[in-house]
């Protein structure tokens, strides 16, 4: 049977995987209530479609931090492609750079990448690459990391923040002798030896990183700082003062701390507060074309995809990444036509955009 939509090949996937690596991927932290919220917050806003506009021509072309990609969709980074096939990132960056998705749609690839940044970048030379990173309590760690990825070529460096401590993922403390005993984190050496490290003995994350912190990372590269995992307005405004270019709205896919709110919930309070003085971006829960249509009418400047992209991988390998956003791209350009809307950038749906149930 062919898979049509993403959640085709999440079923897809399920059948292909191991439980412990399924639970992996999928699993949210504590009750899971955000991960669910992510995207039944989706579904409880309402498109106000506008018709008798010339829709023969649509662009789904935009910017981020000045380069153009073919499409507002870009993959989330996420760790350990290798569980869901055997070429891991090598086949996710194929899949990307796939000419038939016609122009670079951005990817950042994990720190806790299970394959070298080297092998990654061989894999798919030409694109756009960013490497999102968790600070190691080593300063030099981090030095380490962040001019290797300069001198392979990558264009932003995303830090995360919302993990000075893995959240409370039950399925993973069940399963976790099973899960991760092959993988290995080869960027993650340490300076001294060079030895790349397994991951369970995978290096902790600086829990004691504050905003303060930033200056250290921007005195050490000239690439773009943009802050994943940013909720609220009080960040929002430290993000800005503190000269990030850009913040990704995420609570990790539910998987940090539970019982927050969705992420495209907390998409408002962010773009009111920034005013444009950053790019803002989101991820959690998209699924649809239509999903993105909501992102980018609340002030997103492109959406990040995390999970489907690995349901891809798992199905198919580098083809099925390809297949997926290449489903995302078709919906949501179809949704653009159907809402009336030509341009994604800019976008202006967001006066015809209402909550479920009320004006
Ligand atoms: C299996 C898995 C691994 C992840 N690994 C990372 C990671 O290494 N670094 C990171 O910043 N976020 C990581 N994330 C979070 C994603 O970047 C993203 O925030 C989230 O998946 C978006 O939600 P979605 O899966 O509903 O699209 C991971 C998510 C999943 C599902």
């Amino acid at each position: 049977m062919p898979l049509v939509c993403l959640t085709d090949f999440q079923a897809h996937a399920r059948e292909h995987l191991s439980k412990s690596t399924w639970d992996f991927i999928e699993g949210g932290a504590d009750d899971c209530c955000t991960r669910d919220e992510n995207t039944a917050a989706f579904k409880k806003i309402r498109l106000r479609p506008r018709y008798l506009k010339d829709v023969s021509k649509v662009d789904m072309r935009t910017t981020i931090q000045g380069a153009e990609i073919s499409a507002p969709i870009c993959i989330a980074p996420t760790a350990f492609h290798r569980l869901t096939w055997p070429d891991g990132e090598m086949s996710t960056a194929r899949g990307v750079s796939c000419p038939h998705l016609e122009a670079p749609l951005p990817r950042p690839f994990s720190t806790y990448a299970s394959c070298s940044l080297e092998d990654i970048v061989a894999a798919a030379p030409g694109g756009l690459r960013w490497f999102q990173l968790y600070v190691h309590p080593n300063r030099q760690i981090n030095k380490q990391l962040i001019q290797k990825v300069e001198s392979l070529g990558f264009k932003a460096l995303v830090i995360t923040v919302d993990v000075p401590k893995i959240g409370n993922r039950r399925h993973d403390i069940t399963n976790q002798v099973n899960l991760m005993q092959n993988l290995w984190l080869k960027d993650l050496g340490s300076p001294e030896t060079g030895n790349s490290m397994p991951y369970f003995q995978m290096s902790p994350i600086d829990p004691s990183i504050c905003w303060e912190d930033l200056s250290w990372f921007q005195s050490m590269t000239r690439l773009p700082i943009i802050l994943k995992g940013i909720l609220t307005k009080e960040d929002a405004e430290l993000a800005v003062k503190h000269n990030v270019h850009g913040i990704i709205v995420s609570n990790h896919g539910g998987r940090q701390l539970d019982e927050v709110p969705a992420s495209i919930d907390a998409l408002t309070e962010v773009v009111a507060t920034v005013k444009g003085k950053v790019e803002v971006y989101l991820d959690g829960g998209i699924r649809t074309g239509n999903d993105v249509v909501k992102a980018l009418a609340l002030g997103s400047k492109c959406v990040f995809v995390g999970r489907p992209i690995l349901w891809g991988l798992a199905c198919k390998g580098e083809h099925g990444v390809t297949e997926v956003l290449d489903i995302l791209k078709n919906e949501f350009h179809t949704s653009m036509t159907l809402t009336g809307n030509i341009n994604a950038s800019p976008f202006q749906l967001s006066r015809l955009i209402g909550k479920k149930g009320r004006k």
